[in-house]
């Protein structure tokens, strides 16, 4: 399997969790590289079997809560026909950042398979999990 994952990441904690999705998946057999949002060309997102996206959660904290950098993210090479994740970071609460993060996925024309939050200072304890669930949907 072949998994590309492709985040935004301002100071660091979502490329760190982009990169442990990248390195669970070849753990458990797969191909699998991290790439930052603009970074990440057609050809390697046409040969993925699976698009994972990740961005941070921006917002006001307790409300308004949207994906970080998403103007980059709608620029990235559209998804047409792939099955995809999505994940963000946050610090206190993501709010539908998540889901707001699968909108912007589909509109790209993936198919959205799973999604989750992880907490900035618990990506150790959230990131394998999420990358199990991954590795059982597809
Ligand atoms: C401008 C700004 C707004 C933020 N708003 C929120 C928020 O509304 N809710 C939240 O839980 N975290 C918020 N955060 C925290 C980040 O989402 C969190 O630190 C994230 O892990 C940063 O990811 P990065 O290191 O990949 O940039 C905000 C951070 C910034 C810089």
């Amino acid at each position: 399997m072949n998994v590309v994952v492709v985040y935004e990441s301002r100071t660091g904690n979502t490329r760190h969790a982009a990169e442990m999705i990248a390195h669970g998946v070849r753990e458990q057999g797969g191909n699998a590289e991290a790439y930052p949002s603009t970074g990440v060309d057609l050809t390697t997102i046409a040969a993925a079997d699976l698009v994972v996206v990740g961005t941070w959660t921006d917002g006001l904290f307790f409300f308004g809560q949207r994906p970080g950098g998403s103007m980059k993210l709608w620029q990235m090479p559209e998804i047409h026909h792939k099955k995809a994740a999505v994940f963000c970071t946050y610090a206190k609460n993501p709010g539908k950042t998540v889901d707001k993060l699968g909108d912007l996925v589909e509109a790209k024309g993936a198919e959205v398979i799973g999604g989750d939050a992880f907490h900035r200072n618990k990506l150790a304890e959230q990131v394998p999990g999420f990358v199990n669930g991954l590795m059982a949907l597809v």
